[in-house]
């Protein structure tokens, strides 16, 4: 599967300690504001590497704790502003990963907020850039995760086998919410 991926980190920018946050976003709205962002010429910080997802119901607690084993120092999950999320509870099924990924990890010593959920629509371009400026000051507050591994790949392997596509396999269309099992899937509301 095509992990597609945005890195933002701008050609020759060096950070004085090379903080890895991965930001997972859904396509029409974080992604949409984070192009918009960029369009807009708003500073990024440098740490921030976004995947896209047809979905925040596309994060589940395994690929967060993945991430985080596999090198990240924080993990942003971005979607749609609650309510309007485009396979309907799709943002609020992330949300509640969310926590109980915080919870999950607060219980073995690490920091909970080093993973964080934030929502936005597709025309909050600063609401994006305060977002990351936000998580970017949080990681380095914290400093690198205790449980970034010795090989400095791991994370770039894991983000090239996310499956960024949803349940039917087309990239980033509005059918079911892949939180949900087919059967009980309904259609989502139509692009705006
Ligand atoms: Fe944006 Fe679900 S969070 S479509």
């Amino acid at each position: 599967m095509q992990a597609v991926e945005t890195e933002l980190r701008p050609p020759g920018q060096e950070t004085d300690v090379d903080l890895h946050i991965v930001a997972f976003c859904c396509h029409f709205c974080a992604y949409a504001a984070a192009d918009l962002a960029g369009a807009l010429r708003v500073q990024s910080p440098p740490t921030v590497r976004v995947v896209k997802l047809p979905c925040t119901g596309k994060v589940d607690v395994l690929l967060l704790l993945g991430a985080l084993e596999h090198g990240a120092d924080g993990v942003m999950v971005a979607g749609c502003l609650e309510g309007d999320c485009h396979y309907q509870r799709g943002n609020l099924h992330a949300r509640q990963r969310v926590e109980r990924v915080q919870a999950l990890i607060g219980q073995i010593g690490l920091e909970p907020e080093r993973v964080r959920m934030f929502n936005m629509s597709s025309g909050m371009g600063q609401a994006w850039a305060d977002a990351v400026a936000e998580m970017d000051a949080q990681i380095r507050a914290l400093g690198p995760s205790p449980l970034r591994p010795t090989a400095p790949d791991g994370l770039d392997s894991l983000i090239d086998h996310i499956d960024t596509t949803d349940q039917e396999g087309g990239d980033a269309q509005v059918r079911a919410c892949s939180a949900r099992p087919p059967s009980s899937a309904s259609p989502g509301r139509p692009e705006s």
